[in-house]
């Protein structure tokens, strides 16, 4: 079979990896041919290949990004127009398959793809560990570890200056990354979008503990938090093709208002797209591995309009109607159960 194979939405650690091992599985196993498109469903729209074979994607494993680009194109936004250019695309180059890798929106996409007869197969990918049909997507572990060497960091540098540092992770409308890097890293307290904060708590806290004896505090905030009514007001932010709203730049609104409130010096650290760039884990990269060679065997078996997920200890099919219906966040029983530590 010829297989096309884009990467869509933010780039993630361990999208190589998933290139990787889909291409040698397919060609090695299946007798597979493979196409890449550039920049995710832009590449197809446009009709942008890239050469794929096990030749071309040696020495990636380790390299974060993608070498096929990445955008948040989204090709339903428009007329109509971009759908029927794309399908025009695929039968151009004698494409059998797509296998599409990408978040929410991309799986989204790829099931409505389906919905129009075109095969597909999804494999998860976020940093923000947001999509419910997989225990864990590849990128998280990477996101988490590198946001908890740099709360590492933080620490020496607050408790030499007896400074609040107010650390600003991604994760969009999820605090998996916040909470698991907030815990992980120390914090003293972590604020998560599953539970609006209110300001004037998050400062009696601060107070609490510096009158306790300590001298610093360690902050850490996700992006996508909201204030509880009346405690901060948000301006609207800009939106993206899939109407999601740009965010980031909350922790830089936080930090004057806990000076201002607690007397404390404090600072702001946004850690952004540091995040989701570089080197992917060992767990990401084998997570990864799996995920491209079950999506290569996933086409094989003609199992389309299936995604590709962790369950347990195994690599199992869900539809991926099931991986895009509903957004993972962080249950409220997980957040009680460490309330203790980090508030
Ligand atoms: O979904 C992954 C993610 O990194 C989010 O955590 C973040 O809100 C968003 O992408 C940032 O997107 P962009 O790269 O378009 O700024």
């Amino acid at each position: 079979m010829r297989i096309g194979v884009l990467t869509g939405g933010g780039d993630c650690p361990g999208l190589n990896a998933v290139i990787r091992a889909l291409v040698r599985q397919g060609e090695r196993v299946h007798g597979h041919e493979f196409v890449g498109f550039r920049h995710g469903w832009r590449g197809v729209v446009d009709d942008d290949p890239i050469a794929l074979s096990v030749a071309t994607t040696r020495g990636i494993l380790h390299r974060g990004g993608t070498i096929l680009g990445t955008s948040r194109t989204n090709p339903f936004s428009g007329s109509g127009e971009a759908v029927g250019a794309l399908q025009a695309t695929l039968g151009r180059r004698g494409i059998d398959a797509l296998v599409a890798i990408g978040g929410e929106d991309t799986l989204g996409v790829a099931h409505r793809l389906g919905g129009l007869g075109v095969a597909v197969v999804g494999v998860p990918k976020t940093i923000d560990n947001d999509l419910s049909a997989t225990d864990v997507t590849f990128g998280f572990d990477t996101a988490v570890q590198v946001a908890v060497d740099a709360i590492d960091r933080l620490h020496t540098t607050a408790e030499s200056h007896d400074r609040v540092m107010v650390v600003e992770v991604m994760g969009r409308h999820a605090g998996w990354i916040a909470l698991w890097s907030g815990v992980a890293g120390g914090a003293d307290v972590v604020l998560v979008p599953e539970r609006p904060f209110d300001l004037d708590d998050v400062c009696e806290r601060l107070t609490r503990r510096h009158a306790g004896g300590s001298r610093f505090s360690i902050v850490v905030v996700s992006e996508g938090v909201t204030p509880a009514a009346g405690s901060l007001v948000l301006q609207e932010a800009r939106r993206d093709e899939f109407g999601h709203v740009r965010l980031g730049g909350i922790a830089n609104l936080l930090a004057p208002e806990i000076e201002g409130r607690t007397g404390f010096e404090t600072r702001v650290t946004v850690l952004g797209h540091v995040l989701r760039g570089g080197t992917p884990t060992a767990f990401d990269r084998m997570l990864a591995t799996r995920f491209g060679v079950a999506a290569a065997d996933a086409v094989a078996d003609g199992a389309f309009g299936a995604m590709v997920a962790l369950r347990g200890p195994d690599v199992v099919r869900v539809p991926l109607a099931e991986a895009v219906a509903e957004l993972k966040t962080v249950p409220p029983a997980l957040l009680a159960s460490l309330a203790a530590l980090v508030g």
